[in-house]
């Protein structure tokens, strides 16, 4: 691909719906925190920290996510860590998204929801006030834990709502997919509804077809992330497209788990060009080798995505997104203006 279509990734105006902030946490970033904490680390560089990330699978990967996120404790930790992803986001025109964050990693260790908010909500607060960058939070719930577990989270940050009522719109699922289908989530997603919460859960990314028929039917969740094994059901890839339901892919971070062996390998072509509505991400960036740029030239270099492919998966990551529609409308309109002028 030439580097003119490379910049033109760079420029093109986008929204992120699939990021865990905590998966944004650079090696750098954690030993400082390490330092600044006196947190023990199993590594002795950078350096050291970056050749642990070779993945076989998805547990892989949390077992190393899980101890990096250790050196996160105070609110100002959550807004540095907060900050570093924004400022990331916005060299690649990122210009909303719509973040996770894991409150029961930090309240497993004595931290408290109530910081966790904090230090996050001050960082998208500041980034929209001085950068019209805008954001949200999703909270998601450990589907390794119990269900008891996750009602135990919702109650602790529920007194929280109201303060953060211009950025909490969201309930996800996440972590050990396999084991812990989506309707182990049930009661806890069914009450998550009647408050009004916007619902997403991970699916489909090493689980089985049933886990994202079983996230749309029990959970009934507005979005999947991931979804890529959606493909191997033909009924429910036709559902998918019948319902323009969002799936919130991410390339970088299949081929780092190895849920694919080789990027061109990967069916987002495939199911963008079936008519999903398919956007990129970069699930945990820190870990999986980039942001959303990356993703973007990676996926389209390996896929031959064309110019019209990379807008069209701008545009469905603002029509996917949380947002208002008079809000959707004017990003659509910044899309517009980007692609007539590039
Ligand atoms: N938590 C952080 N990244 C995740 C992923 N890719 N899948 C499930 N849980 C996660
Ligand atoms: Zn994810």
């Amino acid at each position: 691909m030439t580097s003119n279509l490379h910049d033109f990734i760079r420029g093109l105006p986008k929204a992120e719906l699939h990021l865990h902030i905590e998966g944004s946490l650079e090696p750098e970033l954690m030993f400082a925190l390490a330092q600044r904490n006196a947190v023990q680390l199993a590594y002795s560089s950078v350096e050291e920290v970056r050749a642990a990330y070779n993945f076989s699978d998805l547990q892989s990967f949390l077992d190393l996510y899980y101890a990096g996120a250790a050196v996160l404790q105070t609110e100002q930790d959550f807004y540095d860590l907060t900050m570093a992803y924004i400022e990331r986001a916005r060299a690649d025109n990122v210009r909303h998204v719509e973040l996770f964050f894991d409150p029961q990693t930090h309240t497993a260790r004595g931290i408290s929801t109530a910081i966790v908010f904090a230090g996050i909500a001050r960082a998208l607060r500041e980034a929209k006030a001085a950068h019209d960058f805008s954001g949200s939070m999703i909270l998601c719930f450990l589907r390794h834990l119990s269900e008891e577990d996750a009602f135990e989270t919702l109650a602790a940050a529920l007194p929280l709502r109201s303060q953060y009522a211009d950025l909490w719109n969201g309930i996800g699922l996440d972590s050990a997919e396999v084991g812990n289908p989506p309707e182990k989530f049930a009661a806890v997603f069914a009450q998550c509804r009647e408050l009004g919460f916007r619902l997403v859960a991970h699916a489909g990314e090493e689980g089985p077809p049933a886990y994202i028929h079983s996230a749309l039917d029990v959970l009934q969740v507005e979005r999947i992330d991931h979804g890529v094994r959606a493909e191997e059901d033909a009924a429910l890839m036709h559902k998918l497209v019948q319902t323009q339901m969002p799936l919130t892919v991410c390339p970088l971070s299949n081929l780092k788990l190895c849920v694919v062996s080789d990027l061109q390998q990967h069916n987002l072509a495939r199911m963008l060009r079936a008519g999903l509505c398919v956007t990129i991400n970069s699930d945990d960036p820190a870990y999986f080798g980039g942001y959303m740029t990356t993703n973007f030239i990676a996926t389209a270099d390996a896929l031959a995505l064309t110019r019209e492919e990379l807008i069209q998966l701008a545009k469905n990551s603002f029509c996917a997104s949380f947002a208002a529609p008079e809000q959707k409308q004017q990003w659509l309109n910044e899309l517009d203006r980007y692609v007539q002028n590039h």
